[in-house]
């Protein structure tokens, strides 16, 4: 038999509070090489949270929190270089400078990373760009691009730093259904042609289902339920069959289609 693989992030029995307001209470998740996993929960459950907490952007009371071997727990900021190297985060707003250019944002992190040699950058953002699916637009400034271009760009500089992991924080909310779409194909094909792990947020269940090997759910300040994707999508759970239904209705209200009935719970 085949050893079980060692995940590439995992968190275990996480506590994090900030003040009175206790966030995650024994939170436990394990996302393996190579796979898509999708992070689904109620607004304001901690899925923003948890992406932060695998960057060490965000400090915790207890828990541990491992990523690619190397228990983060107790890093300082200069020990987290490293990590941040290999585990790129693509942010719900998109984050890019709005006074730089296409190709300096680009150029940003990698500049930071040590490389200054103009021919280098060029030929990396030349390369994101056309992998995004936006070739030749290194010059034009964010305020010129639609929104569906700036999360296409915002992920573009995640992918020039090579990372091994990246963190997608609701990566299609407010786009149209085309461009959800091409930001879909785009992440399952990151993961497929450069074995990207992905873990991503998202409000947007199409898009869920579409991408993700397994689907977790984060509620009642934990995850209550990961899964295979059809598994979780079938799932009886009552509390991840009613997020599902009201997510469902929600996105058929958004495009005037009647809600499909709530699956039938699966027998033993
Ligand atoms: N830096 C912070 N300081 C204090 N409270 C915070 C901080 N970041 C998040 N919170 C709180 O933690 C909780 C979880 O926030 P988080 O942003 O992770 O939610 P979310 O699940 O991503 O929601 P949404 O789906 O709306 O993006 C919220 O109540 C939020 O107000
Ligand atoms: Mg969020």
């Amino acid at each position: 038999m085949n050893p079980s693989p060692t995940p590439i992030i995992e968190v275990r029995d996480l506590h994090l509070a900030f003040g009175p307001q206790r966030v995650f209470e024994g939170l436990n998740l394990e996302v393996m090489p190579g796979e898509v996993l999708t992070l689904i929960g109620g607004s304001g459950c901690g899925k923003s949270v948890l992406l932060k907490t695998i960057l060490r952007l965000l400090t915790w009371q207890s828990g541990t929190v491992v990523v690619d071997g190397e228990d983060i727990s107790d890093y300082r900021e200069d020990q987290m270089l490293s990590v941040r190297r290999k585990v790129g985060m693509v942010f719900q707003n998109g984050a890019l400078f709005d006074s730089l250019t296409v190709f300096e944002n680009l150029a940003y992190p990698l500049r930071e990373r040590g490389c200054d040699d103009d021919a280098v950058l060029a030929a990396r953002a030349s390369e994101v760009l056309e992998m995004v699916g936006l070739p030749g637009i290194e010059h034009k400034m964010p305020a010129q691009l639609s929104g569906g271009m700036r999360k296409r760009v915002a992920l573009a500089r995640a992918v020039a730093e090579a990372p091994k992991v990246l963190l997608y924080d609701e990566p299609t909310t407010g786009l149209d259904p085309i461009n959800v779409r091409r930001i879909s194909e785009l992440i399952l094909d990151l993961n497929r042609r450069l074995q990207i792990t992905s873990l991503c947020v998202t409000h947007d269940l199409p898009s869920a289902y579409m991408i993700s090997d397994r689907m977790a759910m984060v509620a009642e300040r934990r995850i209550i339920e990961v899964a295979k994707t059809d598994e979780l999508r079938h799932s009886d759970n009552p509390v991840v069959r009613d997020f599902l239904t009201a997510m469902d209705s929600a996105t058929a209200r958004a495009s005037g289609i009647p809600p499909l009935p709530a699956p039938e719970p699966r027998r033993p």
